[in-house]
């Protein structure tokens, strides 16, 4: 790890490829990666488990206090497995089951309070690129470098629909658009830490980058950012 580690930041909208930027970026810089997103899903597969009403905030308090999240590195993913009170639940947390509930259950302040503290610890050293909704802007303001990624929405679409259908081929591409659109809006439109471009912010549009060109860019301004 360089001598002066920093805090990259990435957030932006559904499915335009911040994780796979933010785990390129974290092997090349030797940094860790943390996914804030699957701390996200894990809670609501938690909740869809237990049956927890959203509207009770008794119901999700206490379901929080049950909840220790962990993650385990995946050399055959080369990222970290999210792990849900001992079990790791990375397979699970990317099912549609979990993608419907997710947005509403990340709206919740106290979900999101216990999220972020978990965030900033892990931030604490730096040596960190993590993608999100609100990491530039609430997790770590003072991130020496965000970067907001943003891509065409039918191409957001196809992406994410290759990525799901191919390990559920009865998944139709309409109901990945509608999934897609409803986060999004959901995301931008919460009171809770809505997704906003940080003002100082570098903005990628990746909707015709190759993966190798994005990490290329990204690492650049990394480059430029650590000295
Ligand atoms: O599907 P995609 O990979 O784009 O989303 P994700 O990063 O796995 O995040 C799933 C959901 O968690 C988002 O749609 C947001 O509702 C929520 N989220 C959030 O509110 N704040 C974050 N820092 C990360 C995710």
């Amino acid at each position: 790890m360089p001598s002066h580690p920093i805090i990259i930041t990435l957030d932006g909208w559904s499915s335009c490829g911040k994780s796979t930027l933010a785990k390129a970026l974290a092997k090349e810089l030797g940094y860790v990666f943390v996914d804030s997103g699957a701390m996200y899903r894990a809670v609501t597969l938690y909740f869809l488990r237990r049956g927890v009403d959203l509207s009770s905030s008794e119901q999700v308090q206490k379901a929080l206090a049950e909840i220790e999240l962990g993650f385990v590195f995946n050399p055959a993913r080369g990222a970290s497995d999210i792990v849900l009170n001992g079990e790791n639940v990375e397979p699970l947390i990317r099912e549609m089951q979990v993608a419907e509930q997710v947005s509403k259950v990340a709206a919740l302040a106290s979900v999101r309070k216990f999220a972020v503290q978990q965030q900033q610890r892990m931030g604490a050293a730096k040596g960190i690129v993590m993608d999100g909704r609100d990491i530039g802007t609430v997790v770590f303001p003072g991130a020496e470098l965000k970067i907001f990624m943003t891509a065409d929405k039918e191409t957001r679409v196809q992406r994410r629909y290759l990525e799901l259908s191919a390990k559920d081929p009865t998944i139709s591409i309409e109901a990945v658009r509608e999934n897609l659109e409803r986060r999004d809006h959901m995301d931008a439109t919460r009171e809770e830490s809505p997704l906003r471009q940080a003002h100082d912010a570098k903005v990628l549009d990746n909707t015709s980058l190759t993966p190798t060109e994005q990490l290329h860019i990204a690492l650049g301004w990394a480059r430029a950012a650590i000295g």
